[in-house]
């Protein structure tokens, strides 16, 4: 297995908090992403009770509940103006349950829960083990896991680009495959199907893609990143070498989607 990565959770609650007003104008990705993950959803037969971990602005959690087999979802987040964003967009919903708490510890009762899901937030847990053993536990025995989370090639093209400037980790690491299947088997998960799928965006300038990370929330929350201000040469050195690659007058920056679906059972 790939090292532990080591992320800095207070961060990642600060950092998404703050993203709450800009990040639905900016997660044109991450609702892409939220679709597909859906229509694996619609494969799934009986799910009443879901949970959705990591529901930022409740974009998946509206689709949940917009399923006909759906009774009550859960809407969990680590930062609670996200919890609270979604409180108020879905209208206080009375089958939406709101629940600001981590995934590494989630306080739902043993075996409540006939799906989890998740879109594009586990990849900002530090103990995949920890967060697979808590949703053994909240499945029911027939239960299942459906996610979505970001693969090792994410931003290689920023990553190659800050090697050229200095020695420091600017960007997240991200667990593979053969990493999440091993967490999931050592958790208990039975039937563990993954897909991987790349997605290519665009952007104008590698400014614009920056903006674009911090706006929705995903900034740098590796716990051994530099602390200090990058300073100017390094950042321009960083900008120069990414952008050599420019193609049709913007650059391209790489996404790498795993999608999984296990079963408790
Ligand atoms: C990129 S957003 C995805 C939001 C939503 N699922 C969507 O599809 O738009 C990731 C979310 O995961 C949440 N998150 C990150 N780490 C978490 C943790 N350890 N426990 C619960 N939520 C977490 C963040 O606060 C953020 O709202």
């Amino acid at each position: 297995m790939s090292a532990v990565l080591l992320i800095d959770k207070n961060k990642v609650r600060r950092s998404f908090a703050s993203a709450v007003d800009s990040y639905d104008e900016l997660a044109t990705l991450q609702r892409k992403v939220g679709l597909q993950l859906m229509r694996q959803f619609f494969l799934q037969n009986g799910c009443e009770q879901v949970v959705d971990i990591g529901c930022g602005t409740g974009f998946l959690t509206q689709q949940l509940i917009d399923q006909a087999s759906v009774s009550q979802v859960v809407a969990l987040d680590i930062a609670w103006s996200m919890v609270q964003r979604t409180r108020v967009k879905l209208e206080a919903s009375d089958s939406v349950y709101y629940i600001c708490a981590d995934a590494e510890r989630i306080p739902l009762k043993k075996q409540s829960a006939d799906m989890i899901v998740s879109n594009l937030a586990l990849q900002w847990c530090q103990n995949l083990t920890a967060v697979f053993d808590g949703f053994k536990k909240t499945l029911k025995p027939a239960g299942g896991l459906l996610f979505s989370t970001f693969g090792p090639a994410t931003l290689q093209e920023l990553r190659l680009a800050w090697a050229k400037a200095d020695d420091y980790d600017h960007v997240n690491g991200f667990y593979s495959t053969d990493d999440l299947q091993e967490f999931l088997v050592q958790a208990g998960f039975k039937n563990i199907m993954m897909e991987t799928k790349i997605y290519q965006s665009s952007y104008q300038s590698v400014v614009e893609l920056m903006r674009e990370l911090k706006g929705i929330g995903a900034h740098n929350m590796l716990a051994g990143r530099n602390r200090r201000v990058t300073s100017k040469s390094n950042m321009q050195t960083m900008i120069s070498a990414y952008e050599k690659d420019r193609v049709n007058g913007g650059i391209s920056a790489t996404y790498e989607i795993i999608f999984v679906t296990a079963r408790a059972e």
